[in-house]
């Protein structure tokens, strides 16, 4: 492994690449990515870095997000198949035709979407800025949220603003229900609970704090808790244990092995990466006429701060 560590390292520098992973994937990716962080920061950091060369440890629709904000460069996805169960609960066409049906909404777009929903949405969000970007709105105007429906009730609840919901929810997130969080509590009592907003509100309801997985780590360092529980994919538990090592973290478990982990983002591998920055593939590749449209509604997004 260390020789393939450096091999990659090597490569990196002939390629002028530099390597961004999400907070979910495994820890050796982790460890050799130049950046980790979330969907929102990764996204920052795709269009405002010099290098060339993209690495994407990912899945799919975030690869596809850095490849319109930053379109001179080359964005590479290690593993093409790494999709997202949520994202595929949008279509375009089905987007199209309910915008006609209310031509008069916003419509936001989560990024966890495909580039072609993006392109027919108005401004996406993350996780880490829905709230603050449905506040930017104007009140009264009509808005459709896709694809998520346990994040927009709470951007719902946030912001006391109605909105039209998508009948979307991650498959992970969505699977957590509020016995399995009392369980945890009754194990853990002195912990606090962070809940990703993608959860269902019944566990939102529960929670100390309600982040993104980068937000999680803000969390943990401006509280004075010593244990927390974490109800996200358990990827998660490597860079908050990392970050904060004199804190103890529980990931909130379905009693079903591995119900806690998203394959899509445990898919690449280190002999993956160095593949892929030798052969130079698989570059990701939007459409143009799409990739013009989605990166308005993205850049739309990015001038929008953080919740
Ligand atoms: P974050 O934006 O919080 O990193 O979440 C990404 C994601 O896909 C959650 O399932």
């Amino acid at each position: 492994m260390q020789e393939l560590i450096k091999e990659i390292g090597q490569l990196k520098k002939e390629r002028q690449a530099i390597v961004l992973a999400h907070n979910y994937e495994p820890p050796e990716i982790q460890e050799i990515a130049d950046i980790t962080g979330d969907s929102l920061g990764l996204s920052v950091d795709a269009a405002r870095l010099d290098h060339p060369v993209i690495v994407f440890c990912g899945v799919r629709f975030m690869a596809e997000s850095a490849a319109i904000l930053a379109p001179d460069k080359k964005v590479i996805l290690p593993r093409l198949e790494c999709g997202c169960g949520l994202a595929d609960m949008a279509k375009a066409a089905d987007l199209r035709k309910m915008r006609r049906e209310r031509p008069a909404a916003v419509v936001v777009t989560y990024v966890n979407s495909s580039a072609e929903v993006k392109a027919e949405s108005d401004i996406c969000c993350t996780s880490g800025n829905a709230v603050n970007v449905v506040k930017s709105i104007p009140a009264g105007q009509e808005i459709i949220f896709v694809p998520d429906r346990n994040l927009g009730a709470y951007v719902q609840e946030k912001t006391g603003r109605e909105m039209i919901l998508w009948d979307g929810a991650c498959p992970i997130h969505d699977a957590i229900r509020a016995a399995d969080i009392i369980k945890a509590k009754d194990a853990h009592p002195k912990a606090l609970l962070m809940v990703h907003p993608e959860c269902r509100p019944e566990v939102i309801k529960l929670a100390d704090g309600v982040c993104s997985t980068g937000g999680m780590t803000d969390f943990v360092k401006q509280s004075t808790a010593k244990e927390f529980l974490v109800a996200t994919e358990e990827g998660m538990l490597y860079p908050l244990r990392k970050a904060h090592p004199d804190r103890i973290f529980h990931p909130v478990a379905k009693d079903a092995p591995n119900a806690m982990i998203c394959p899509d983002m445990k898919m690449i591998s280190l002999a993956d990466i160095h593949s892929s920055l030798e052969k130079m593939e698989p570059i990701i590749t939007v459409n143009p006429e799409i990739a013009d449209r989605a990166r308005l509604a993205l850049e739309r997004m990015l001038a929008v701060p953080r919740n």
